[in-house]
This record gives C-alpha cells, sequence and structure tokens, in this order.
C-alpha cells in the first residue's frame, strides 16, 4: 500500500531527483564556484542505500519518475549499477550529464534500462565553452549528443540563457529541432550560491519567445501536469523546445519534486535553505520515513520561500539566498 507525500498547501509529491555524486568533470560558472570542495567517498549515499531510499519512495509514497543526476553522475564509477537499480522500479526513469564521458559509458547504461537522457549544451561556439564550463570538451559533447540520438535515446538539451553570453545562439538552438528529434530546453538563469547571478543576466522567458517569434512561427503544445516547462515547437519541425522560466514566472503551483543530494539530504525545493539528513538517520538504524513525510510537509508555497523575481522592481535582490550553488544540489 502506498499513500501519498503531500505539503501543506495540498501538492502531492511523486518525483525524486537523487544527485550521486557532487562532482563534475566541468566547472560551468553558472553552477560551481570557484572554490568548490567535493564531499569524501564516505561521506556519499553507497548504491546499497541509493537503493533503499528510492525504494521506499516509490512502494511507500507512490513515486513514479526519478532522475539521477550529479554534479555529473558518470564520473560515479558505478554509476550505471544505479542506473540499473532505479530501472528495476516502476518509475520513469531520466538521468541528466553534461556529456562529456557519455560515449565511455552509452552502451552500459543503455543495457542497464536507460531511455532518457537530459544533455546541459549552452552554446555551439568553442571558446564560449571554455569560458562557461572552464574547460575544453566542445567536440566530445557536440558527439556524443549525437551519438545518444543515433541510440535512441529520448534527448532533451538544456540551455542556460544568459544575456551578453549565449543569449545570440538561441534561434541556432531553436533549428536544431528542424534537423534532429531532439528537445531543447530554455532555462532562465537562476541564482544560486556562488553563481554571479544578476538580475541583469537574466535573458527572460518573454524575450526568449518574442526572440525565436521574430523569426519562426511555433504552436504551443500540451504541457504535462506537473511540468517545469512550457513547451512549443515550429509545425512540421521533429523536435520541440520549452522554456523554463523559474525566475520571472515560477511554477511553484503544482510542483511535485523533491530532491536528495549525494550525501543523502532531502530537500523538498531547489531553493530550499533547510534540509534533512536521511542518510545520518537511515545509517542509525533509524525509520526515515517519519523524516520524509515532515520535510515534504514544510514545503514553501513558492521558491523555497524567497520572493519572486519581478523584473520591474528595481531594488530587489535575489542573488547568493540559495544556500548552496548547483552543482552540490544537483540539476
Ligand atoms: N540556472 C539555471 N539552470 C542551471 N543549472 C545549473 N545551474 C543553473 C543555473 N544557475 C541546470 C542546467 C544544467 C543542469 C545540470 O542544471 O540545466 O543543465
Ligand atoms: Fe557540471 Fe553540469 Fe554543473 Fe556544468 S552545469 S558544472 S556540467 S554539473
Amino acid at each position: 500500500m502506498s499513500y501519498a507525500l503531500t505539503d501543506r498547501h495540498s501538492r502531492t509529491h511523486r518525483s525524486l531527483r537523487i544527485s550521486i555524486v557532487d562532482k563534475c568533470d566541468l566547472r560551468c560558472t553558472y553552477c560551481m564556484p570557484e572554490d568548490q570542495h567535493f564531499l569524501k567517498r564516505e561521506e556519499l549515499m553507497t548504491r546499497e542505500e541509493i537503493a533503499t531510499i528510492a525504494r521506499l519512495f516509490v512502494e511507500r509514497y507512490g513515486v513514479n519518475k526519478i532522475r539521477l543526476t550529479g554534479g555529473e553522475p558518470l564520473v560515479r564509477p558505478d554509476a550505471a549499477d544505479i542506473v540499473r537499480d532505479m530501472a528495476a522500479l516502476p518509475v520513469k526513469l531520466g538521468l541528466t550529464t553534461n556529456a562529456l564521458t557519455l560515449h565511455k559509458h552509452l552502451d552500459a547504461l543503455i543495457d542497464a534500462g536507460l531511455k532518457s537522457i537530459n544533455i546541459s549544451l549552452d552554446t555551439f561556439d568553442a571558446e564560449r565553452f571554455k569560458t562557461i564550463a572552464r574547460r575544453d570538451g566542445i567536440d566530445t559533447v557536440h558527439a556524443n549528443i549525437l551519438l545518444a540520438l543515433q541510440r535512441g535515446l529520448r534527448v532533451k538539451l538544456n540551455m542556460v540563457v544568459m544575456r551578453g553570453v549565449n543569449d545570440d545562439e538561441i534561434l541556432r538552438f531553436v533549428e536544431l529541432t528542424r534537423d534532429h528529434l531532439v528537445h531543447v530546453r530554455f532555462i532562465e538563469f537562476m541564482p544560486f550560491a556562488g553563481n554571479h547571478w544578476g538580475r541583469e543576466r537574466v535573458y527572460t522567458y518573454s524575450e526568449m519567445l518574442g526572440h525565436i517569434g521574430s523569426v519562426y512561427s511555433f504552436e504551443k503544445l500540451n504541457d504535462d501536469p506537473h511540468s517545469t516547462a512550457k513547451a512549443y515547437r515550429v509545425p512540421t519541425w521533429p523536435g520541440t523546445f520549452a522554456v523554463i522560466s523559474t525566475v520571472t514566472e515560477p511554477f511553484c503551483g503544482d510542483c511535485d519534486r523533491m530532491r536528495l543530494t549525494a550525501e543523502g539530504k532531502m530537500r523538498n525545493c531547489l531553493f530550499a535553505r533547510e534540509e534533512t539528513d536521511l542518510l545520518s538517520a537511515l545509517r542509525r538504524g533509524e525509520d526515515i520515513a517519519p523524516l520524509i513525510e515532515a520535510n515534504v510537509l514544510a514545503k514553501h508555497a513558492m521558491l523555497g520561500g524567497l520572493p519572486q523575481f519581478k523584473p520591474e522592481k528595481e531594488e530587489e535582490v535575489l542573488h547568493d539566498l540559495s544556500a548552496r550553488p548547483m552543482v552540490s544540489i544537483g540539476g
């Protein structure tokens, strides 16, 4: 018997993101501060602990969607084994990766049961890639995206749009949906600890649609009820694109997401400032169910309790209010 995890705003939670490692082989400026310290191996959840916690969420609370994230999940040697464990559960499974080493893992991941993958891609320009990711790798990432498509994976591409950095590449990303069966997602630049966020660097959702609409006519698609993305397509093109408007138009109203960090701390929101240490309790042999229920119940109505960004309100400051950098939350 399962029963639903419901918060004090009557939202039911059925989606869980699990970060399996906080390290990354890229160091994107919007995600990781220069001086980021990483967890020690013994601080990370083991494969078995991840399976135990995930099973509890699925069997007891009816979670039906799991996404594995990092840092970069493929940095972890047992990533494919963890995928196999998750694929054995009755859930829709996804993995978010920067695709830098995907060619080395693709066979094992597909064999383990992975069908859907989110790849971070912010630019087509090698110099820009180096500036954003703080290392080379663009050619490998591009080749690996094509490889994933060829192998029949459902591929979503995440582009974090930053004004003055890569906003001039939006159309090129839209054109990918003409050439490939790919789902491009334009994400507003969000504030996290140490990522030099500034309101002037947010290229807004309405700007994105205006820009795209000035060149291509597109149509709205139906969104899943709990989707964070608003989806569109250019008629007759095989792919789709979507906009994730966390900053200017948050979609917290029907959010059904929960998160687990690589060291087993549960967060009820990307922007949460409170966390619940499930792993320590599990290692002490305690029942973690009451901790999970209390964590969900306490969820804020919006943005983890942060004030909403209003483009017209000059004085408002949102930056650095998130307690963690994104790399250690899990994208
Ligand atoms: N703003 C928006 N999205 C971000 N991500 C990481 N940092 C940010 C940020 N500051 C998301 C991207 C990336 C994934 C790993 O996390 O979608 O692809
Ligand atoms: Fe790594 Fe992804 Fe963060 Fe870039 S966005 S530093 S690739 S986890």
